[in-house]
């Protein structure tokens, strides 16, 4: 089967294994918040299009760390799209699929992760020629448990879990063969963020990266 999104958003998760999911309020926070991941070991972030500091900050994090793939979530419009590649998104992230976000991700030109939550859905995406999917919310639309049933069904579909999942969950879904990578907010939340505690988030950051060294 051809996939127009070809195995780049596929290499995107098998960049991970864990993708910290955050949502920045301040674009002064987004530099030190990038460095403290980093320094985690995490390789590859998403900035949620949440915030009206979104996309100064997604463009902060790419001219800072050109090393880092920078992607952008909660795409849930079209014009989302440009403005998100516009300020250096190395990859696009939404949480569920509309028939006009699958026609303007065919013109994306980063790799674009779409959301699904039932088997339809992903069928739906996988007829489109979607191979690497978000499986959105996670814990609360059936977990890894529903993950594992998919895989027998639905074998060529390679999924990034997010929504509800926690450093205690993520290697449950690690453990699948269709997971190749997990997000999460849980190595930054805004707790930590509006308190600055870059030292506890790096730490944070550093037992994530380690939950994919997990055999
Ligand atoms: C997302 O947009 O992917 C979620 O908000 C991240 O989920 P979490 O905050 O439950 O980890």
């Amino acid at each position: 089967m051809h996939y127009p999104q070809g195995e780049t958003a596929v290499a995107v998760l098998r960049r991970g294994p864990i993708i910290p999911v955050l949502t920045v309020h301040n674009v002064e926070d987004a530099v030190a918040l990038g460095r403290a991941l980093r320094a985690g070991g995490l390789k590859v972030l998403e900035i949620t299009l949440r915030t009206p500091a979104a996309l100064h900050a997604l463009a902060a994090l790419a001219k800072e760390f050109p090393d880092t793939m920078i992607g952008a979530g909660t795409v849930v419009r079209p014009d989302q799209i440009n403005s998100a590649c516009a300020a250096g998104a190395a990859f696009l992230v939404s949480p569920g699929m509309t028939p006009l976000l699958t026609e303007a991700a065919r013109r994306c030109p980063v790799p674009f992760l779409p959301g699904a939550a039932t088997v339809s859905e992903m069928l739906a995406l996988q007829e489109r020629g979607f191979r690497a999917l978000k499986f959105f919310p996670a814990e609360p639309a059936g977990g890894a448990k529903f993950l594992a049933s998919v895989s027998g069904p639905l074998p060529d579909l390679l999924f990034c879990p997010t929504g509800g999942i926690d450093a205690r969950k993520a290697p449950h879904y690690l453990a699948l063969a269709n997971v190749a990578c997990v997000g999460g907010s849980w190595m930054a939340p805004q707790e930590l963020i509006a308190a600055q505690d870059y030292a506890r988030i790096e730490q944070l950051a550093r037992e994530a990266s380690a939950l994919g060294q997990i055999p």
